[in-house]
């Protein structure tokens, strides 16, 4: 048979397949292939017909938005990861906004998906739609940041990065480069550009800087929200330059596009940004590694130091997912690795918690 011969064989076979279907002879027909009950296995062309795929896995994943390159990278790692037989991904983008959220992890009920992934805005607020989808026999995986809720049991486990020790490793880093620099400590004085309040990474970044401050005796001029997006970055930065004048000295920013941001409106304002605190330099300290632009400005030194924030989950999620299909319980806190960058060379490791980490080439 030529192929549009075969062709044609098969859209008959599938127009009796279909028409049997809808008069109701044909139940069970798709479910018992080559049994000699259905005939089907004894036809070439219906062999090759395509069989419905009983072991498609729908996740529905409500990732909480798009606020920075870190974000893409993860919604992109995440689309890839799922792209492929056996998976079917809903995707549903919050915009920053928890009530999005809920109302896709809602939706994900209602169309009865196997798993749920959950990329949270912030941490509170969500006991009651997960609980709904506990009723509804759904396991929930998080991604990212983490959820507070009072019941733990319902989240099956969580896969993202320890964003107080990205925090304390950027700090043991400024620690270091300081004393290095010949930097007296009461001249530390720090601006601190927050992620979006509330949310895990933000809790972390924000916490590890105070611990910082008080064991070091370090300054912290003040603190406000960036979001996490490069625009309100540059905002923040320029409204800090206005109110402390030239007293700035360390800008922590807790994440790249709020660096990128800050640097920005640093230079617009006619100062630089780099590593020479005696020459008046703005020492910039940032978060993820993500996006060329930020690495770039750390291989000139613009960005002093970047501690990673890996974002590519989407493979921990599946493999996750694989482990509960085998019936195998994961750890519940699952931590990625991460690493720590300067083009600095005065600093070229640092030691926490008795863990060596080598300060890498950005
Ligand atoms: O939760 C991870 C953080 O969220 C990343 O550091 C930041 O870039 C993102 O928006």
């Amino acid at each position: 048979m030529n192929k549009r011969t075969t062709r044609l064989f098969r859209i008959c076979i599938m127009m009796l397949l279909l028409a049997a279907v809808l008069t109701g002879c044909g139940s069970g027909i798709l479910f018992a292939p080559g049994t000699g009950e259905s005939g089907i296995g004894e036809d070439p062309g219906a062999a090759e017909a395509p069989a419905p795929d009983h072991h498609t896995i729908t996740v529905g994943f409500s990732q909480l938005g798009a606020e920075s390159d870190w974000r893409s990278a993860n919604t992109q790692s995440m689309l890839e990861a799922f792209d492929t037989d056996g998976y079917t991904l809903l995707y549903q983008n919050g915009q920053q906004k928890q009530s999005n959220q809920i109302t896709a992890i809602r939706t994900f009920i209602q169309q009865e998906v196997d798993y749920i992934v959950l990329a949270p805005a912030t941490e509170t607020g969500w006991d009651t739609v997960l609980e709904e989808a506990r009723d509804a026999g759904i396991p929930v995986i998080l991604v990212d940041r983490r959820v507070d809720v009072a019941d733990r049991s319902l989240y099956t486990c969580w896969v993202g990065s320890d964003f107080e020790l990205e925090s304390i490793k950027a700090t043991a880093w400024l620690d270091a480069y300081t004393a290095k620099k010949g930097v007296s400590t009461d001249e530390v004085r720090i601006v601190n550009i927050q992620g979006t309040i509330g949310s895990t990474a933000q809790i972390g970044r924000t916490r590890g800087l105070a611990n910082a401050v008080r064991a070091n005796d370090w300054e912290l001029l003040a603190q406000m929200s960036g979001d996490f997006t490069q625009t309100k970055g540059r905002e923040v930065m320029a409204a800090f330059l206005q109110r402390f004048d030239d007293a700035i000295r360390v800008v922590y920013c807790e994440n790249d596009n709020e660096a990128i941001g800050a640097i920005e409106a640093i230079e617009s304002a006619g100062l630089t940004a780099g590593p020479d605190l005696d020459r008046g330099d703005l020492l910039v300290i940032s978060f993820d590694g993500t996006s060329r632009e930020a690495l770039q400005l750390a291989r000139e030194g613009r960005i002093a130091c970047i501690a990673e924030c890996n974002p590519l989950h989407g493979p921990r999620v599946r493999a996750l997912i694989e482990m509960l299909e085998r019936g195998e319980t994961p750890e519940k806190f699952n931590y990625v690795e991460e690493r720590i960058f300067s083009a600095l060379p005065e600093v070229r490791e640092i030691t926490v918690d008795g863990v060596r980490y080598e300060v890498e080439k950005p």
